[in-house]
Protein backbone atom coordinates (compact mmCIF):
# COMPACT_ATOMS: atom_id res chain seq x y z
CA UNK A 1 0.00 0.00 0.00
CA UNK A 2 1.22 3.40 -0.67
CA UNK A 3 0.50 6.21 1.07
CA UNK A 4 1.71 9.14 -1.44
CA UNK A 5 4.25 11.55 0.16
CA UNK A 6 6.19 12.62 -3.11
CA UNK A 7 5.19 15.52 -5.58
CA UNK A 8 4.18 13.39 -8.27
CA UNK A 9 1.46 11.45 -5.98
CA UNK A 10 0.47 14.81 -4.47
CA UNK A 11 -0.94 15.34 -8.28
CA UNK A 12 -3.90 12.93 -7.39
CA UNK A 13 -5.05 14.19 -4.40
CA UNK A 14 -7.81 16.30 -3.86
CA UNK A 15 -9.25 17.59 -0.58
CA UNK A 16 -11.87 14.92 0.67
CA UNK A 17 -14.79 15.05 3.01
CA UNK A 18 -17.07 11.91 4.70
CA UNK A 19 -17.87 9.20 3.57
CA UNK A 20 -14.93 7.69 3.15
CA UNK A 21 -14.62 4.86 -0.06
CA UNK A 22 -12.33 2.37 -0.94
CA UNK A 23 -12.26 1.56 -4.61
CA UNK A 24 -11.56 -2.18 -5.63
CA UNK A 25 -10.50 -2.45 -9.46
CA UNK A 26 -9.99 0.25 -12.09
CA UNK A 27 -10.80 -1.66 -15.12
CA UNK A 28 -13.82 0.18 -17.65
CA UNK A 29 -16.47 -0.29 -14.47
CA UNK A 30 -13.99 0.75 -11.67
CA UNK A 31 -12.79 3.77 -14.09
CA UNK A 32 -16.04 4.80 -14.37
CA UNK A 33 -17.57 4.67 -11.34
CA UNK A 34 -14.83 7.06 -9.75
CA UNK A 35 -14.95 9.63 -12.73
CA UNK A 36 -18.86 10.18 -11.57
CA UNK A 37 -19.43 13.59 -10.87
CA UNK A 38 -22.05 12.53 -7.72
CA UNK A 39 -18.69 11.60 -5.91
CA UNK A 40 -17.90 14.71 -5.31
CA UNK A 41 -19.23 14.99 -1.51
CA UNK A 42 -17.62 11.64 -0.73
CA UNK A 43 -13.59 10.87 0.43
CA UNK A 44 -11.82 8.58 -2.09
CA UNK A 45 -9.90 6.98 0.53
CA UNK A 46 -7.94 4.41 -1.16
CA UNK A 47 -8.15 2.37 -5.09
CA UNK A 48 -6.35 -0.69 -5.74
CA UNK A 49 -5.57 -2.84 -8.71
CA UNK A 50 -3.52 -6.35 -9.05
CA UNK A 51 -0.43 -4.48 -8.35
CA UNK A 52 -1.06 -2.11 -4.86
CA UNK A 53 -3.16 0.37 -3.15
CA UNK A 54 -3.04 3.90 -3.36
CA UNK A 55 -4.53 5.51 -0.71
CA UNK A 56 -4.26 9.23 0.54
CA UNK A 57 -5.80 10.33 4.00
CA UNK A 58 -7.29 13.59 2.42
CA UNK A 59 -8.77 11.65 -0.50
CA UNK A 60 -7.86 11.05 -4.28
CA UNK A 61 -9.03 12.73 -7.07
CA UNK A 62 -10.79 10.16 -9.07
CA UNK A 63 -10.86 11.31 -12.82
CA UNK A 64 -7.23 11.91 -12.71
CA UNK A 65 -6.89 8.44 -10.95
CA UNK A 66 -8.89 7.30 -13.92
CA UNK A 67 -6.90 8.90 -16.91
CA UNK A 68 -3.99 7.63 -15.41
CA UNK A 69 -5.00 3.34 -15.13
CA UNK A 70 -6.37 4.82 -18.64
CA UNK A 71 -3.31 4.89 -19.90
CA UNK A 72 -2.63 1.47 -19.08
CA UNK A 73 -0.34 2.08 -15.62
CA UNK A 74 -0.39 0.01 -12.29
CA UNK A 75 -0.86 1.63 -9.56
CA UNK A 76 2.03 0.65 -8.23
CA UNK A 77 4.37 1.88 -11.16
CA UNK A 78 2.88 5.32 -9.78
CA UNK A 79 3.78 4.72 -5.99
CA UNK A 80 6.59 2.76 -5.55
CA UNK A 81 4.49 -0.34 -5.01
CA UNK A 82 3.81 -1.86 -1.46
CA UNK A 83 1.99 -4.58 0.32
CA UNK A 84 -0.09 -6.31 -2.22
CA UNK A 85 -2.70 -8.11 0.21
CA UNK A 86 -6.07 -6.29 -0.40
CA UNK A 87 -7.30 -7.12 3.12
CA UNK A 88 -4.74 -5.87 4.79
CA UNK A 89 -4.70 -2.71 3.08
CA UNK A 90 -8.64 -2.60 3.11
CA UNK A 91 -8.36 -2.75 6.83
CA UNK A 92 -5.51 -0.32 7.20
CA UNK A 93 -7.21 2.77 5.62
CA UNK A 94 -10.50 1.61 7.24
CA UNK A 95 -12.96 3.29 4.27
CA UNK A 96 -16.20 3.50 5.34
CA UNK A 97 -17.53 1.94 2.15
CA UNK A 98 -15.57 -0.57 -0.27
CA UNK A 99 -17.15 -0.46 -4.11
CA UNK A 100 -15.74 -4.19 -5.87
CA UNK A 101 -15.08 -3.81 -9.09
CA UNK A 102 -12.75 -6.25 -9.32
CA UNK A 103 -13.20 -8.92 -12.32
CA UNK A 104 -14.95 -12.11 -11.91
CA UNK A 105 -13.27 -14.84 -11.29
CA UNK A 106 -15.24 -18.24 -11.59
CA UNK A 107 -12.56 -20.53 -10.55
CA UNK A 108 -11.76 -18.20 -7.15
CA UNK A 109 -15.05 -17.61 -6.13
CA UNK A 110 -14.39 -18.61 -2.36
CA UNK A 111 -11.24 -16.21 -2.07
CA UNK A 112 -13.87 -13.17 -3.30
CA UNK A 113 -16.30 -14.75 -0.65
CA UNK A 114 -14.01 -14.58 2.05
CA UNK A 115 -12.75 -11.04 1.15
CA UNK A 116 -16.30 -9.91 0.91
CA UNK A 117 -17.26 -11.30 4.36
CA UNK A 118 -13.90 -9.85 5.77
CA UNK A 119 -15.12 -6.46 4.60
CA UNK A 120 -18.69 -6.85 5.86
CA UNK A 121 -17.46 -8.20 9.40
CA UNK A 122 -14.96 -5.88 9.74
CA UNK A 123 -17.96 -3.11 10.26
CA UNK A 124 -17.86 -1.69 6.29
CA UNK A 125 -20.18 -1.73 3.51
CA UNK A 126 -19.73 -3.17 0.75
CA UNK A 127 -21.21 -2.73 -3.02
CA UNK A 128 -20.21 -4.83 -5.35
CA UNK A 129 -20.29 -5.47 -9.50
CA UNK A 130 -18.75 -8.63 -8.75
CA UNK A 131 -20.58 -11.99 -9.22
CA UNK A 132 -18.34 -14.88 -7.88
CA UNK A 133 -18.65 -13.80 -3.96
CA UNK A 134 -22.56 -13.65 -3.88
CA UNK A 135 -22.86 -16.82 -6.63
CA UNK A 136 -20.24 -18.88 -4.14
CA UNK A 137 -23.03 -18.52 -1.25
CA UNK A 138 -25.79 -16.26 -1.26
CA UNK A 139 -27.10 -17.45 1.89
CA UNK A 140 -24.09 -15.75 3.74
CA UNK A 141 -25.22 -12.71 2.99
CA UNK A 142 -28.82 -13.00 3.58
CA UNK A 143 -28.03 -12.63 7.86
CA UNK A 144 -29.70 -8.96 8.70
CA UNK A 145 -27.05 -7.58 9.88
CA UNK A 146 -24.90 -8.59 6.59
CA UNK A 147 -27.54 -7.76 4.25
CA UNK A 148 -28.25 -4.39 5.76
CA UNK A 149 -24.35 -3.01 4.84
CA UNK A 150 -24.33 -5.02 1.36
CA UNK A 151 -25.29 -3.95 -2.22
CA UNK A 152 -25.49 -6.16 -4.89
CA UNK A 153 -27.39 -3.83 -7.54
CA UNK A 154 -24.91 -3.96 -10.26
CA UNK A 155 -24.83 -7.81 -9.91
CA UNK A 156 -28.22 -7.83 -10.89
CA UNK A 157 -27.71 -5.12 -14.10
CA UNK A 158 -29.33 -2.66 -11.70
CA UNK A 159 -32.03 -4.32 -10.09
CA UNK A 160 -30.32 -5.52 -7.06
CA UNK A 161 -31.74 -2.86 -5.15
CA UNK A 162 -35.21 -3.58 -5.75
CA UNK A 163 -34.68 -6.94 -5.28
CA UNK A 164 -33.32 -6.45 -1.85
CA UNK A 165 -35.58 -4.36 -0.27
CA UNK A 166 -38.62 -6.70 -1.75
CA UNK A 167 -36.88 -9.80 -0.94
CA UNK A 168 -38.78 -11.05 2.39
CA UNK A 169 -41.83 -10.67 0.47
CA UNK A 170 -40.70 -12.16 -2.79
CA UNK A 171 -39.24 -15.25 -0.98
CA UNK A 172 -42.68 -16.09 0.48
CA UNK A 173 -44.65 -15.28 -2.64
CA UNK A 174 -42.94 -16.03 -5.57
CA UNK A 175 -43.66 -19.14 -7.70
CA UNK A 176 -41.68 -18.59 -11.18
CA UNK A 177 -38.81 -15.95 -12.22
CA UNK A 178 -37.86 -14.98 -15.60
CA UNK A 179 -35.28 -12.74 -16.25
CA UNK A 180 -33.80 -11.18 -19.60
CA UNK A 181 -30.66 -10.42 -17.99
CA UNK A 182 -27.69 -10.57 -20.19
CA UNK A 183 -27.77 -7.25 -22.19
CA UNK A 184 -24.50 -8.45 -24.50
CA UNK A 185 -26.40 -11.20 -26.29
CA UNK A 186 -29.71 -8.76 -26.64
CA UNK A 187 -27.31 -6.12 -28.25
CA UNK A 188 -26.08 -9.36 -30.51
CA UNK A 189 -29.42 -9.88 -31.36
CA UNK A 190 -30.91 -6.42 -32.19
CA UNK A 191 -27.40 -5.72 -34.60
CA UNK A 192 -27.78 -9.55 -36.52
CA UNK A 193 -31.71 -8.35 -36.46
CA UNK A 194 -30.63 -5.33 -38.66
CA UNK A 195 -28.20 -7.17 -40.84
CA UNK A 196 -25.19 -7.24 -39.36
CA UNK A 197 -22.55 -10.21 -39.53
CA UNK A 198 -21.44 -11.68 -36.48
CA UNK A 199 -17.94 -9.95 -36.89
CA UNK A 200 -19.76 -6.28 -36.84
CA UNK A 201 -22.19 -7.18 -34.36
CA UNK A 202 -19.44 -8.48 -31.57
CA UNK A 203 -17.34 -5.11 -32.84
CA UNK A 204 -20.75 -3.14 -31.74
CA UNK A 205 -21.48 -4.59 -28.80
CA UNK A 206 -17.64 -4.58 -27.71
CA UNK A 207 -17.80 -1.06 -28.53
CA UNK A 208 -21.01 -0.53 -26.65
CA UNK A 209 -19.39 -1.57 -23.63
CA UNK A 210 -21.46 -4.51 -22.81
CA UNK A 211 -18.68 -7.59 -23.79
CA UNK A 212 -17.06 -9.15 -20.26
CA UNK A 213 -13.30 -9.32 -20.25
CA UNK A 214 -13.68 -12.65 -21.26
CA UNK A 215 -16.59 -12.77 -23.58
CA UNK A 216 -17.03 -16.06 -23.37
CA UNK A 217 -18.99 -15.45 -20.07
CA UNK A 218 -21.88 -13.83 -22.34
CA UNK A 219 -22.16 -16.06 -25.16
CA UNK A 220 -21.91 -19.53 -23.68
CA UNK A 221 -25.06 -18.38 -21.28
CA UNK A 222 -22.70 -18.72 -18.71
CA UNK A 223 -23.69 -14.86 -17.18
CA UNK A 224 -26.90 -15.34 -17.62
CA UNK A 225 -26.93 -19.08 -16.02
CA UNK A 226 -25.02 -17.51 -12.71
CA UNK A 227 -27.38 -14.86 -12.58
CA UNK A 228 -30.38 -17.03 -12.91
CA UNK A 229 -29.05 -19.96 -10.40
CA UNK A 230 -28.20 -17.02 -8.16
CA UNK A 231 -31.70 -15.19 -7.86
CA UNK A 232 -33.09 -18.47 -7.46
CA UNK A 233 -31.18 -19.91 -4.79
CA UNK A 234 -32.00 -15.90 -2.92
CA UNK A 235 -35.39 -16.55 -3.82
CA UNK A 236 -36.55 -20.23 -2.95
CA UNK A 237 -33.23 -21.06 -1.74
CA UNK A 238 -32.73 -23.71 -5.09
CA UNK A 239 -29.35 -25.12 -4.78
CA UNK A 240 -28.06 -25.29 -8.24
CA UNK A 241 -24.69 -25.06 -9.82
CA UNK A 242 -24.52 -22.61 -12.85
CA UNK A 243 -22.18 -25.45 -14.57
CA UNK A 244 -24.92 -27.86 -14.50
CA UNK A 245 -27.41 -26.06 -16.05
CA UNK A 246 -27.94 -26.49 -19.87
CA UNK A 247 -26.74 -23.48 -21.60
CA UNK A 248 -27.55 -22.32 -25.02
CA UNK A 249 -24.57 -20.87 -27.11
CA UNK A 250 -25.01 -17.76 -29.12
CA UNK A 251 -22.81 -19.58 -32.04
CA UNK A 252 -25.12 -22.20 -32.37
CA UNK A 253 -28.35 -19.48 -33.38
CA UNK A 254 -29.31 -20.17 -36.84
CA UNK A 255 -29.24 -16.31 -37.82
CA UNK A 256 -31.25 -16.14 -40.65
CA UNK A 257 -34.09 -17.38 -38.23
CA UNK A 258 -33.16 -14.36 -36.13
CA UNK A 259 -33.75 -12.01 -39.39
CA UNK A 260 -36.72 -14.08 -40.51
CA UNK A 261 -38.10 -13.93 -36.97
CA UNK A 262 -37.92 -9.84 -37.07
CA UNK A 263 -39.23 -9.25 -40.47
CA UNK A 264 -42.72 -11.60 -39.17
CA UNK A 265 -42.92 -9.48 -36.15
CA UNK A 266 -41.43 -11.05 -33.80
CA UNK A 267 -37.57 -10.93 -31.91
CA UNK A 268 -35.42 -13.38 -30.22
CA UNK A 269 -34.24 -12.95 -26.62
CA UNK A 270 -31.97 -15.60 -24.01
CA UNK A 271 -34.41 -15.65 -21.83
CA UNK A 272 -34.08 -17.40 -17.83
CA UNK A 273 -36.80 -19.48 -16.20
CA UNK A 274 -36.38 -20.90 -12.75
CA UNK A 275 -39.23 -22.39 -10.33
CA UNK A 276 -38.28 -24.25 -7.17
CA UNK A 277 -37.73 -27.33 -9.27
CA UNK A 278 -34.77 -26.10 -11.10
CA UNK A 279 -33.80 -23.24 -13.85
CA UNK A 280 -34.02 -23.15 -17.54
CA UNK A 281 -32.45 -20.72 -20.22
CA UNK A 282 -32.79 -20.76 -23.85
CA UNK A 283 -33.31 -18.29 -26.61
CA UNK A 284 -36.82 -17.83 -26.96
CA UNK A 285 -38.77 -16.83 -30.00
CA UNK A 286 -41.16 -13.64 -28.71
CA UNK A 287 -43.77 -11.42 -30.03
CA UNK A 288 -42.26 -7.58 -30.28
CA UNK A 289 -44.96 -6.53 -27.86
CA UNK A 290 -43.92 -9.07 -25.56
CA UNK A 291 -42.81 -7.50 -21.86
CA UNK A 292 -39.86 -9.50 -22.35
CA UNK A 293 -38.58 -8.22 -25.23
CA UNK A 294 -36.45 -5.11 -24.26
CA UNK A 295 -34.18 -3.00 -25.66
CA UNK A 296 -30.45 -4.09 -25.42
CA UNK A 297 -30.10 -1.31 -22.94
CA UNK A 298 -31.95 -3.05 -20.38
CA UNK A 299 -32.05 -6.11 -18.43
CA UNK A 300 -35.34 -7.59 -16.97
CA UNK A 301 -36.30 -9.58 -13.57
CA UNK A 302 -39.96 -10.88 -13.22
CA UNK A 303 -40.98 -12.62 -10.31
CA UNK A 304 -44.39 -14.12 -10.37
CA UNK A 305 -46.35 -14.24 -7.20
CA UNK A 306 -48.88 -17.39 -6.55
CA UNK A 307 -51.61 -15.19 -6.90
CA UNK A 308 -51.00 -14.55 -10.86
CA UNK A 309 -49.51 -11.09 -10.57
CA UNK A 310 -45.96 -10.58 -11.38
CA UNK A 311 -43.68 -7.85 -10.03
CA UNK A 312 -41.16 -6.80 -12.91
CA UNK A 313 -37.64 -4.85 -12.30
CA UNK A 314 -36.37 -3.32 -15.42
CA UNK A 315 -32.26 -2.27 -14.74
CA UNK A 316 -30.09 0.14 -16.63
CA UNK A 317 -26.94 -1.06 -15.31
CA UNK A 318 -25.53 -2.25 -18.87
CA UNK A 319 -22.20 -1.66 -19.53
CA UNK A 320 -19.06 0.19 -17.79
CA UNK A 321 -21.33 3.46 -17.18
CA UNK A 322 -24.72 1.74 -16.25
CA UNK A 323 -22.90 -0.28 -13.66
CA UNK A 324 -20.89 2.31 -12.17
CA UNK A 325 -24.64 4.08 -11.97
CA UNK A 326 -26.36 0.87 -10.33
CA UNK A 327 -23.38 0.70 -7.79
CA UNK A 328 -23.58 4.58 -6.93
CA UNK A 329 -27.41 3.68 -6.08
CA UNK A 330 -26.27 0.88 -3.52
CA UNK A 331 -23.88 3.27 -2.19
CA UNK A 332 -26.51 6.21 -1.70
CA UNK A 333 -28.83 3.72 -0.21
CA UNK A 334 -26.55 2.09 2.18
CA UNK A 335 -25.72 5.72 3.16
CA UNK A 336 -28.83 6.15 4.11
CA UNK A 337 -29.30 3.27 6.05
CA UNK A 338 -25.88 3.90 7.59
CA UNK A 339 -27.33 7.36 8.98
CA UNK A 340 -30.39 5.90 10.20
CA UNK A 341 -28.48 3.58 12.06
CA UNK A 342 -26.31 6.19 13.48
CA UNK A 343 -30.01 8.33 14.38
CA UNK A 344 -31.17 5.52 16.25
CA UNK A 345 -28.24 5.12 18.47
CA UNK A 346 -28.19 8.74 19.17
CA UNK A 347 -31.60 8.73 20.15
N1 LIG B 1 -18.26 -4.23 -17.94
C1 LIG B 1 -19.57 -4.31 -17.73
O1 LIG B 1 -20.39 -3.84 -18.49
C2 LIG B 1 -20.09 -5.00 -16.48
C3 LIG B 1 -21.45 -5.05 -16.23
C4 LIG B 1 -21.90 -5.63 -15.03
C5 LIG B 1 -20.99 -6.16 -14.13
N2 LIG B 1 -19.67 -6.13 -14.44
C6 LIG B 1 -18.75 -6.68 -13.47
O2 LIG B 1 -17.99 -5.58 -12.94
C7 LIG B 1 -16.70 -6.04 -12.59
C8 LIG B 1 -15.66 -5.12 -13.21
O3 LIG B 1 -15.78 -5.17 -14.61
P1 LIG B 1 -14.62 -4.59 -15.55
O4 LIG B 1 -15.10 -4.81 -16.93
O5 LIG B 1 -14.23 -3.22 -15.09
O6 LIG B 1 -13.43 -5.64 -15.18
P2 LIG B 1 -11.91 -5.69 -15.65
O7 LIG B 1 -11.68 -4.88 -16.88
O8 LIG B 1 -11.52 -7.13 -15.69
O9 LIG B 1 -11.10 -4.95 -14.45
C9 LIG B 1 -10.92 -5.55 -13.22
C10 LIG B 1 -10.09 -4.66 -12.33
O10 LIG B 1 -9.95 -5.34 -11.07
C11 LIG B 1 -8.59 -5.33 -10.68
N3 LIG B 1 -8.34 -6.49 -9.83
C12 LIG B 1 -8.55 -7.80 -10.11
N4 LIG B 1 -8.23 -8.56 -9.05
C13 LIG B 1 -7.81 -7.71 -8.08
C14 LIG B 1 -7.34 -7.88 -6.75
N5 LIG B 1 -7.23 -9.09 -6.20
N6 LIG B 1 -7.00 -6.79 -6.05
C15 LIG B 1 -7.10 -5.55 -6.59
N7 LIG B 1 -7.55 -5.32 -7.84
C16 LIG B 1 -7.88 -6.39 -8.57
C17 LIG B 1 -7.80 -5.35 -11.99
O11 LIG B 1 -6.50 -4.88 -11.74
P3 LIG B 1 -5.42 -4.62 -12.92
O12 LIG B 1 -5.84 -3.30 -13.56
O13 LIG B 1 -4.12 -4.52 -12.21
O14 LIG B 1 -5.53 -5.79 -13.85
C18 LIG B 1 -8.67 -4.41 -12.83
O15 LIG B 1 -8.31 -3.05 -12.58
C19 LIG B 1 -16.61 -7.49 -13.08
O16 LIG B 1 -16.78 -8.35 -11.97
C20 LIG B 1 -17.75 -7.64 -14.05
O17 LIG B 1 -18.25 -8.97 -14.05
C21 LIG B 1 -19.21 -5.55 -15.56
Amino acid sequence: MTDPKNEGLEAFCCSGSSPTISVLGLGPVGRAFVRLPELSDCCLSSVSDRSGTLCHRKGLDGPRIAAFKEGGKNLAAQGGGGPRDLDLALSLVGAQYVVDCTDTQLDACSESLARSLAILDRGQCLVSAEKSALLADPDAFLAADRLSRFGFNAVLGGTGLELKRELREIQQECIEIVAVPNACTGSLIQSIEEGLDRPEAFARARGRGLLEADPEQDIDGRDAAIKITMVARLVFGLQVDWREVERPHFDDLDLDLIRWRRKEGRTTALVCRADREGVRLAYEELELGSTLAIPWRRVLYGYQDRNGSRRIMIGKGVGAEGTARALYEDLLDLRQGREERQGRSRA
